[in-house]
């Protein structure tokens, strides 16, 4: 059996204000229907797979619960954040303690993968690697020097698809991202790991000592409440703030990458949301209460009040009942600033 990990934490920048540190964006209904997390859910459902492990925020529980109403899932709820190695540990940790699933599908709650079939063809090649001990990643063929990504060298074959990963690097400077992406065999890691629960924290307790320690002694004082179990608060927040990547991924001897071409995306931005929803015979994404007349390759989208333009291009224009951004598609990034100068400012 696979145990599905979902990861749900983020503060909500990168969409502002679609996305908001109260609403951040694994709740938003972007590319369907259903919120992302909701989309994750589905994802790794049925024969093989056993009830998802949420781990969250305390803060977020009662939207986590909203969201997925109408699903089972166990609740693990971090009583402060310290990113993703700790929280990943959480899930471990349960894992052994509860004798449940033993092989850990951890998967961000905030991404698109368009292509099911294709995904779950990954997972099952990554399988029988991850059973004999791998840390599976999967990597996804880059298109551009991105820098907010891990970038996982690929080595020799090991079987089927896999191949063991001879490195890999969190989020490169530019110049190191545009060597890589020339060099050609690396990959994009997607931020979905497949692994056993013994290893990971085997890998963890020999890398990032504190870490384990910390969150193992949090576990074990930790407390079933109603909503969810939440370990111990003062010996969670012993732990260091770190990411797998960091902590776990750039160091183990034993990671393995799938390499997969699955429809990914994190949606980091206005930019990637533009490029994964269907565009009018102008290019622009419309959603909500618009009307523009004469633009093109813009993305307009409403939540709140009716939004007008005329005569522009390559603009991202959202409007929610609290907030209007506006920046040019190509700097979509820069909505992050915003929202910094306005936690700034208070
Ligand atoms: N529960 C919990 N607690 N979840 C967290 C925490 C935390 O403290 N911090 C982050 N998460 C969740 C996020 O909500 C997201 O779903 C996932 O963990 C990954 O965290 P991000 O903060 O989005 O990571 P990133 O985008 O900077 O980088 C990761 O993803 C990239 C692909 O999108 C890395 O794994 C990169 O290597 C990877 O390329
Ligand atoms: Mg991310």
């Amino acid at each position: 059996m696979i145990q599905p990990v979902i990861l749900s934490g983020g503060s909500g920048t990168r969409l502002w204000p679609l996305s908001t540190s109260s609403c951040p964006k694994q709740f938003l209904s972007l590319t369907s229907a259903s919120s992302m997390i909701a989309e994750t859910v589905q994802r790794a459902k049925g024969e093989g797979y056993a009830e998802p492990i949420v781990v969250t925020g305390t803060n977020q529980i009662d939207l986590l619960r909203g969201a997925l109403a109408s699903e089972r899932f166990t609740l693990l709820a971090e009583p402060a954040a310290r990113n993703t190695a700790p929280a990943i540990a959480l899930a471990a940790q349960h894992a052994v303690e509860t004798d449940g699933a033993q092989l850990l599908l951890v998967m961000p709650s905030d991404h698109l993968i368009a292509d099911l079939a294709a995904f779950r063809e990954a997972i099952d090649a990554g399988k029988p690697l991850a059973e004999d001990g791998w840390l599976v990643t999967f990597g996804i063929e880059p298109d551009r020097p991105e820098t907010g990504y891990g970038y996982i060298e690929a080595g020799d074959g090991i079987s089927g698809r896999g191949r063991a990963a001879a490195a890999f690097h969190e989020k490169p400077d530019p110049a190191t991202a545009e060597r890589y992406l020339q060099a050609g065999g690396f990959y994009w890691n997607a931020g979905i790991f497949l692994m056993r629960a013994d290893r990971y924290l085997e890998e963890l307790s020999q890398h990032e000592p504190a870490i384990f320690r910390a969150v193992a002694a949090a576990y074990r004082k930790g407390a079933l409440g109603a909503e969810a179990y939440v370990p111990e608060a003062s010996e969670f927040r012993r732990s260091p703030s770190q990411s797998i990547d960091y902590a776990v991924m750039e160091r183990t001897e034993r990671k393995a990458v799938i390499p997969v071409n699955m429809g990914w995306s994190d949606i980091g931005s206005f930019e990637a949301l533009h490029a994964v929803l269907p565009r009018d015979e102008r290019g622009n994404v419309v959603v909500g209460d618009v009307v523009a007349e004469d633009c093109s390759d813009g993305l307009f989208w409403s939540t709140g009040p009716l939004v007008t333009a005329a005569g522009l291009q390559d603009l991202v224009v959202v409007a929610t009942p609290e907030a209007v951004a506006v920046v040019p598609r190509s700097r979509s990034q820069d909505v992050k600033l915003i929202v910094e100068r306005l936690r700034a400012d208070g």
